[in-house]
């Protein structure tokens, strides 16, 4: 079942998608959250970190698990996932960096790197809460439209609209790595629960097409409609196309 959230804005959003996990979190101290990077999730971090320091948040036995990293990128790397999860979040709260895990783009050999993560999922037990955003595409971490739903962590030759997309951090589009490591979507499926973030009138078409169209792998997240417990928060851009049906 899916729940829409809908707030005014991207601070609105943030704030609320914050509350979200922020409930998780205080009533299961020793949750595993699922974390994603990209554009949008970056002012919920900011909320957790200000209620962190506030005294309202403890990380200490909360345990992470990222969607996915690019292949080749090293963990100094600006541009890196693992560095995105540092700089945002790990950083600026009192988590153990021995519990957060991002998949290691580092490992040269796709197998290996892959089995290493599921592996290291399911020592978590399992995922309370996994964070999402959504591509343009309506891919889900990595998770580019394909003929079939990938299950378990893979790696993927991203899509030419998601290099695109992604260029903007890159000082030129030929510096975005071509490959990433990305959980699988059964294994997002397996998550207790899911949060979706939702930013911007260019995020319109998708979620309307995701949510409110066929179930199918040419639309990865459109496989959330099946999942028991998901939450979109979305500001009003991202809901225009759907308001009338929320
Ligand atoms: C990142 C990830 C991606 C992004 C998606 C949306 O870990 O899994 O699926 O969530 O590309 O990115 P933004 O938020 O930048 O629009």
């Amino acid at each position: 079942m899916i729940k829409f959230v809908c707030a005014k804005d991207y601070d609105e959003m943030s704030r609320k998608a914050a509350n979200v996990i922020s409930a998780q979190m205080v009533m299961k101290a020793n949750s595993v959250l699922g974390l994603a990077t990209g554009s949008t999730p970056i002012g919920t971090y900011a909320c957790l970190v200000e209620r962190y320091e506030k005294g309202d948040l403890d990380f200490s036995k909360i345990t992470s698990v990222n969607l996915d990293e690019y292949k080749g990128l090293t963990h100094d790397n600006d541009q890196s996932y693992y560095y995105f999860m540092n700089d945002n979040l790990f950083s600026k709260v009192n988590i153990d960096l021995n519990n957060t895990y991002v998949p290691d783009g580092t490992i040269e050999d796709s197998a290996e790197a892959c089995a290493k993560y599921d592996e290291i999922v399911r020592a978590t037990g399992g995922v309370d809460l996994q964070l999402l955003g959504l591509g343009h595409n309506g891919h889900i971490g990595f998770n580019e439209p394909a003929e079939v739903f990938p299950k378990g962590t893979h790696c993927v030759t991203l899509a030419q609209s998601t290099i695109d997309a992604n260029a903007r951090f890159f000082a030129s589009k030929e510096e975005v790595p071509t490959q990433a490591y990305t959980m699988g979507i059964q294994t997002i499926m397996n998550a207790k629960k899911i949060l979706m973030v939702v930013s911007g009138a260019d995020k319109a078409d998708i979620v309307a097409k995701a949510f409110f169209g066929d179930v199918t792998p040419n639309v990865p997240a459109s496989i959330l409609q099946l999942h028991q417990d998901v939450t979109i928060v979305g500001d009003e851009a991202a809901f225009s196309k759907i308001k009338d049906m929320i």
